[in-house]
């Protein structure tokens, strides 16, 4: 089982359920041609995101690094009249991309980027958050957990991409920083009475990864 199968699974069922409407189509597009990263979540996992926020009836949502706003517009879709999404980038180019990706999705309004380095944003940010999407430098993971957890209440959700990385999350040894924030990240969840959460391995366009899924219970 390669890449390649993956992909073509992943082409399939995106292509069948979920494909990009014209508006994410131009939010990736935009975003390639102003040279973003080509790491936004695949259209399958953006519509993961949406409807878990939906299960969650989120009113306000909260996502650390907004990249060209990809995410953020499948994000903001679940939002009911009059809900906000606050999302958080420090790169001032990747904030001007996803401006224009959102006000030509149509969202433009519902969404407040906030531009800075995520932890020192996230202490400023008050009132409650019933979805959180963490999504930026995964180093400052522990950081951004426990500041979801502060800006969340019982029954809010909170989603974090990339915690597999193509298994290195499971090197005991490791001593790269990226993977060390995912582990200790785990630890403070592991021991947090108020979340129930489960990680799980994905594989797709994106290649092999995982997603954390933690559910705010006290
Ligand atoms: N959520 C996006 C992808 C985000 S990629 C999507 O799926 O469409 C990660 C983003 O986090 C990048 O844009 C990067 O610039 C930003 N980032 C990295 N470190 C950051 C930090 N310390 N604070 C805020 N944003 C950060
Ligand atoms: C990277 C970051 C992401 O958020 C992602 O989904 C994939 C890759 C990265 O920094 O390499
Ligand atoms: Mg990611």
């Amino acid at each position: 089982m390669t890449q390649e199968l993956w992909s073509t699974v992943d082409d399939y069922l995106t292509t069948t359920l979920s494909p990009d409407d014209p508006a994410l189509e131009a939010a990736r597009r935009r975003s390639d041609d102003a040279g973003l990263p080509p790491i936004a979540v695949a259209p399958n996992q953006g519509k993961l995101l949406h409807l878990l926020a939906k299960l969650a009836g989120a009113r306000r949502i909260l996502e650390v690094g907004t990249l060209g706003g990809y995410s953020t517009i499948w994000l903001a879709r679940a939002l009911p009249p009059g809900g906000e999404l606050i999302t958080l980038e420090f790169d001032p180019k990747h904030a001007e991309v996803a401006r224009e990706n959102l006000a030509a999705a149509g969202v433009g309004d519902r969404v407040d980027i906030r531009l800075g380095a995520a932890a020192d944003t996230l202490p400023t940010l008050d009132g409650t958050f019933e979805f959180v999407f963490v999504d930026a430098d995964k180093v400052n993971n522990p950081t951004y957990f426990t500041e979801a957890l502060r800006l969340t209440k019982p029954g809010s959700v909170i989603v974090v991409d990339n915690v597999v990385r193509g298994g290195a999350v499971a090197d005991a040894s490791t001593t790269d920083p990226a993977i060390l924030g995912i582990r200790r990240m785990n630890e403070l969840i592991a021991a947090e009475p108020r979340v129930d959460a489960t990680s799980l391995q994905t594989v797709g366009g994106k290649g092999y990864d995982g997603l954390t899924i933690a559910l705010v219970v006290g």
